[in-house]
Formats: structure tokens, C-alpha cells, sequence
């Protein structure tokens, strides 16, 4: 069966949400229907003779009337939370819905539920009942059989959507806070999946709206006996007072410095509002009739009048709750504020005070926070089809992208880090160390043991140097490839429309053993220089002992020019050495000879300096290489890991 796009539908007390999502793309969009606002009031207006009229314009219709008229009226809202228990909830939610789809056939939107997947938000502390009475609704409504989905999930998917989660993230410990008109609810959910949830089912945005119309009311004597006599009381205290509301939370939202007004023609004025008045108000809150009374039409949901602190009460909902249930702070790695309550600037604030171990990116609210339970419920059939697409593109890629991204990326940082190391040696080591030490001796001559010494002496010198160069470039190579590492990744996943993973990956390199010494006379060529020259001297001695044996003369010429310079200096000492001491003892004595400075220049000539060089540039190199080895198969490693999980994660995502 091809899939069909979605209709969702977020079914609240004080506001239904409805969004549409193509099959394949998921890109929801929620539905306006004309006022420019996501979402209708959950209000029906029945009329005498009349169809009855939906969301704010039934309010509106209802306030405006005059007591004459509202004989023929009938307002009902609150009915949501009835459903399970009460035949006239049932009813009223019924019409609503219903007249919901009647309302969109009128302004042409196209919402048609028979050709779509119908999904329907589920509190996550509905019961069957609940379920079951929702299912009744929706089929006597005209919206087929519906799906259901736990409204915290939609809020999830719906930042997952954004790409504000990571596919990791969105597994791991969200905590989604749905404070709304009527209620507060909180879920933890773990692995996608609702694993604790509790609520306040009396805390909600009308508390708000009811401060506020107190606020006017004492801003503004003798208004009460006015409104009352007008019939207009209802209509200021649930509509007016709820836009000054919100007028109110949003400019304090961006300043909680600067005092807000707002005049209502015929119905009072709201004059400096402070933020310092409001949370003195909020503190000291008590519940008034007219609320008392709204809350008493619902089962078991009555307010008491006493006085509640309603920032102590959204506090204790939270906290009381993380313990009742058992939640340690550090088992949530996320949270989502979703409702239009959450833009209280005051939630963000206790959210940080109560779970300090969040940073600030872990708090996510989107701009239109009221929207998203049922933008991100309209999204999850295409979201999973996307997930699977990505989870085998993912799959097919990462060889090449480990390949040619990650394996040239390696290469060419540590390339140029070896330069760097190279180079400072180079500069440092031979300039002012070695090379110093072989002109004086190529200047002033000597013995190869005095020049063997005087070039440990240096080497010795300059070890720790070379060991703090390499010991501060190594982290500085370590931290840049996995930022560069990262940005790969990220560009990879992003092409596929899924963000990265924050989790970090520990690099490093081999460390240098303290005892291990990375310069040496080996190291750097000199050892390997003393037997060249031993070779050279030796075969002086075979030519000498030659000459003098009576042998040819030219076994002189064939060790060289060297050879033969050398054996015109030292002839005369090498036959006394070799008179007196045999051959094999004075090959020991050869290296303690004081070679004049003509002999030194030609043995250690400028040929002899490069050699030195790149005999040091080529040992640096290959134990530089050495010590990365590790990182090189540990970055490989935990980018296949990474890569692994993440398909993983898609495919889990696929069973939400
Ligand atoms: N900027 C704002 N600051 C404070 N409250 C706001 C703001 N914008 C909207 N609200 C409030 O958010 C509430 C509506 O939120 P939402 O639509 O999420 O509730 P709901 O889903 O209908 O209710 P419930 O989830 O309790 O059934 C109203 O009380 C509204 O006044
Ligand atoms: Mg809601």
C-alpha cells in the first residue's frame, strides 16, 4: 500500500492542534485556519436553530451576547479530560471534531482524513479507557479509525525533526515538560519511549489568566459590578485577561525591566504592569470564584481557595515528581519545553535552578512551543521512512568517506606536524648545537672520541627540548583532527539531514616512555657517522700495514683521496701505533688520535653535515609516526563506531 500523508491531531483542553505531513518528506505544517494562529480553541458554541460555532469565534459569539441572547446559547469547553467518564464530554467532543472538519471544508483546506493516516495525541497517563472513548470520538467524528502517539513523543520528534536532537540524543534521557492551558504534565521518556510520566491536572495557563484578571479588577474599581451587570465578566476573565497575558509574558520574556500597559475599550485599562508585581502576585496567589467554579465542572478537579504559590507549585510538580518516580538529575541529558505556558520566562529559569547539570542547549524550547506536540506527531511515518533511507545510505558510504575524507585528513595534518617537528629540530638542534660542534672541530681539528663526546653533550642538551616541542604539538595535532574529524561528520550527516551525535571521541597519541630518549647519537646519524669513519681509518691501516709489509703501494690510492690525504698526515703515527701496539689494538687508538683541522674538514665535510640531517629528519619522522600510530586506528575506530550506533539509533527510531 503506498503510504498517505498525515493529518495529526493534538487534542487539548484549552487548544486542538492540527498539522498535515506529506508521506515521504517530513516536513509538517500546522494548520491555520484563518485567524493566523496555530490551533483552535477547544470551545463549542451550541445554537438554538443554528450550527454551532468552534474555537475562539464561539467564544466570541458567547461574549459578546447579551443575556437575552445567551438563552439560545450554550457554551461548553473543559470537556477533554471527560471523555472517558462523561456522555456529554463525549458528545460535546464529538461536535467539536466534527464541526472542525465541517469549518475546514468551508475555507477550502484540505485536510481530508479518508485520505490520510489519522494520529491522534495521547496523554502519556491515558488509560485504556481514555483510548478507547478518544477512538469512539474520533470514528463519530469522520476521522476513520486513528492511530495513537504519546504527545511527549510528538514534542521529541519534533526537535528531532529540527535537528535540535541527535538521533543519539533523542535515545537517551529526554524530559519533556507539556505545560499548558490546563495542565502540566511531565514525561520522561528513554529510548523514545515513555518510561515515567506525572502531572498537575490543575496547574495550567487559565491559573495565568486569572491572576491577570484579578490584576485588572484591582487595577480598576467598581469593573467587577460593571462586567457582571454586562454579562461580559466570562469573556474578560478567559479571553482579554488571557491575551494581556501573554502580551504581558512575551515583553517581560525579552525584559523584565520595563512595565507593560494595555487599555481594553469598555472593559478597563492594565497600567505598568511590573515583573516585581506579577511574581509578589503569582506568590500569593488564590484562585478566584469564577475559576473555582470552572474547575469544579470537572471530575475531581477542584481548587481549593487557599492561597498557593504558583512558582512553587510548577517547581514541586517537577521535583516531587523526579522523586516520587525514583529519577536521578544525570538520567536527563535533554528537555523539552512544550505548551504555550513554557514561555513563561519563569519555567526556562526553575528548569536550570532544578537540574544544574544541564547546560543551557539542553533546555529546548521552539518558538511556537504550543505547536509542536502535534507538528512532531504528524512527522513520525515520514521521519521513520527518512531514518531507513539514511540508515542504508549511512551504511553504503562509510568505507568511502573513512576513504577519502577521514584517511587524507589524517595524512595531511600529521604530515604537517611532522614538518613542523622537523623543521624546529633542524633549526634548533643542528644550528645551535650539533652544527656548531663540527665546525669547530672541522676548524680546529681533534679526536673523533673528544668530538663523539662533545656531540652527546649536545644531544643530551637539546632531548628535553625536543621533548616539550613534540609534547605541546601532539594535543594541539590531537584536539584540531577531531574538530576536523567532527566537521566531516557533520557535513556527512548533515547531507543526509540528520544532525551529529554530540558525544566526543578521546584521541591520543602513543606517550613517550620517560625513559625512552628520542634523540641519541643514533638517532641522529652521528653513530652511524663514527663508522663510516672508522671504515675509513681502518682501511688506512690495511694500506699502511700494506706499504710497510713490502705490499703495493697503490693499496694506499685505493682507499681514496680521504685515505690517501690521511695517510700522507698520519702515516708516520699509524706505523709507529702499528709497531708498537699490532694492528687490532690500534684500530682502539685511531679514534683518540688528534686529527688536525685539514684531516677534520675532509672527514666531516658539508656532504657529511646533510647526511646528518636527514638521517635526523627521517629517525624524527618514523617515531613521530610511531607515537600516531594509535591515534590513526583510534580516530578509524570511533568513526566506525560512531557510524555503527547512529544506524543503530535510526533503527530503533523506526520502532517508535
Ligand atoms: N507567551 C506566552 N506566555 C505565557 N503563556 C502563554 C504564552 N502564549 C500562550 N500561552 C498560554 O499557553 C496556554 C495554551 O497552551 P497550549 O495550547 O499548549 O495548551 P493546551 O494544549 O490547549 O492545554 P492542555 O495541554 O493543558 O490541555 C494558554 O494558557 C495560553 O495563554
Ligand atoms: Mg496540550
Amino acid at each position: 500500500m503506498t503510504p498517505r500523508p498525515v493529518l495529526s491531531v493534538d487534542f487539548g483542553t484549552t487548544k486542538t492542534y492540527f498539522s498535515k505531513c506529506p508521506a515521504e518528506d517530513p516536513s509538517p505544517v500546522s494548520v491555520d485556519f484563518g485567524d493566523g494562529r496555530d490551533g483552535l480553541l477547544t470551545a463549542i458554541l451550541y445554537r438554538d436553530g443554528k450550527d454551532p460555532l468552534i474555537g475562539q469565534t464561539a467564544l466570541d459569539e458567547f461574549g459578546e451576547a447579551t443575556t437575552g441572547e445567551r438563552a439560545g446559547l450554550r457554551l461548553v469547553t473543559n470537556f477533554k479530560p471527560e471523555i472517558a467518564l462523561s456522555g456529554e464530554a463525549r458528545t460535546a467532543a464529538t461536535d467539536y471534531l466534527a464541526a472542525v472538519l465541517a469549518e475546514a471544508g468551508r475555507q477550502r483546506l484540505d485536510v481530508d482524513p479518508s485520505v490520510r493516516q489519522v494520529l491522534f495525541g495521547v496523554p502519556s497517563e491515558a488509560d485504556d479507557g481514555y483510548r478507547a472513548a478518544l477512538k469512539r470520538v474520533a470514528e463519530a467524528a469522520g476521522y476513520g479509525t486513528p492511530e495513537f502517539v504519546d504527545e511527549p513523543k510528538g514534542a521529541l520528534l519534533y526537535h528531532l525533526k529540527q535537528r535540535e536532537i541527535s538521533v543519539d540524543q533523542a535515545l537517551g534521557g529526554v524530559l519533556v515538560v507539556d505545560f499548558g492551558g490546563g495542565t502540566c504534565d511531565f514525561a520522561l521518556l528513554e529510548g523514545g519511549r515513555v518510561t515515567h510520566s506525572w502531572g498537575d491536572m490543575l496547574l495550567g495557563g487559565r491559573l495565568f489568566d486569572d491572576l491577570f484578571h484579578q490584576w485588572l479588577l484591582d487595577q480598576n474599581p467598581g469593573l467587577e459590578e460593571d462586567l457582571k451587570a454586562r454579562g461580559a465578566s466570562y469573556f474578560v476573565g478567559t479571553y482579554l485577561c488571557r491575551e494581556a497575558k501573554e502580551f504581558f509574558s512575551r515583553s517581560q520574556a525579552r525584559d523584565r525591566t520595563t512595565a507593560v500597559s494595555k487599555v481594553f475599550p469598555r472593559y478597563g485599562r492594565f497600567t505598568d504592569l511590573t515583573w516585581e508585581e506579577f511574581v509578589e502576585r503569582g506568590t500569593h496567589y488564590s484562585p478566584s470564584r469564577l475559576i473555582r467554579q470552572a474547575f469544579g465542572a470537572g471530575a475531581g478537579n477542584t481548587l481549593s481557595d487557599g492561597e498557593r504559590d504558583l512558582f512553587l507549585w510548577f517547581r514541586k510538580s517537577l521535583t516531587e515528581g523526579l522523586r516520587s518516580k525514583g529519577i536521578a538529575n544525570e538520567r536527563i541529558t535533554i528537555v523539552i519545553l512544550s505548551g504555550g505556558s513554557s514561555l513563561w520566562p519563569f519555567v526556562p529559569d526553575i528548569l536550570k535552578e532544578e537540574l544544574p547539570h544541564l547546560e543551557d542547549q539542553a533546555i529546548l524550547r521552539s518558538d511556537r512551543p504550543y505547536a509542536v506536540i502535534s507538528m512532531g506527531i504528524s512527522v513520525l511515518p515520514a521521519l521513520k521512512r527518512k531514518f531507513a533511507r539514511v540508515r542504508d545510505a549511512l551504511r553504503e558510504e562509510l568505507p568511502v568517506f573513512i576513504d577519502e575524507e577521514i584517511r587524507p585528513l589524517l595524512e595531511s595534518r600529521c604530515a604537517l606536524v611532522e614538518d613542523r617537528i622537523v623543521a624546529w629540530s633542524r633549526a634548533t638542534i643542528f644550528q645551535q648545537g650539533v652544527g656548531p660542534v663540527l665546525e669547530r672541530f672541522r676548524a680546529k681539528g681533534g679526536s673523533l672520541s673528544s668530538l663523539r663526546k662533545e656531540l652527546k653533550k649536545q644531544v643530551t642538551l637539546r632531548e628535553a627540548d625536543l621533548r616539550k616541542t613534540i609534547g605541546d604539538a601532539l594535543p594541539l595535532l590531537l584536539s584540531g583532527l577531531r574538530g576536523e574529524a567532527r566537521e566531516l561528520l557533520a557535513e556527512w550527516f548533515s547531507a543526509h539531514g540528520i544532525a551529529l551525535p554530540k558525544r566526543d571521541f578521546p584521541l591520543s597519541a602513543d606517550p613517550a616512555q620517560r625513559s625512552d630518549t628520542i634523540l641519541s647519537t643514533r638517532a641522529i646519524g652521528v653513530e652511524g657517522m663514527f663508522d663510516a669513519l672508522q671504515t675509513v681509518l681502518g682501511g688506512l691501516l690495511t694500506a699502511v700495514t700494506a706499504v710497510l709489509s713490502g705490499g703495493a703501494g697503490t693499496a694506499l690510492i685505493a682507499s681514496g683521496p680521504v685515505g690517501f690525504v690521511l695517510g700522507g698526515v698520519l702515516g708516520a703515527s699509524i706505523a709507529y701505533l702499528l709497531a708498537r701496539y699490532g694492528k687490532e689494538k690500534a684500530r682502539t687508538f685511531v679514534e683518540d688520535l688528534n686529527l688536525p683541522p685539514a684531516v677534520a674538514g675532509l672527514l666531516i665535510d658539508e656532504g657529511r653535515i646533510a647526511a646528518l640531517q636527514e638521517e635526523l629528519s627521517t629517525n624524527l619522522r618514523a617515531h613521530l609516526e610511531e607515537r600516531l600510530a594509535p591515534t590513526r586506528s583510534q580516530l578509524e575506530g570511533h568513526i566506525q563506531n560512531l557510524v555503527l550506533d547512529e544506524m543503530n539509533a535510526l533503527n530503533e527510531i523506526n520502532s517508535f
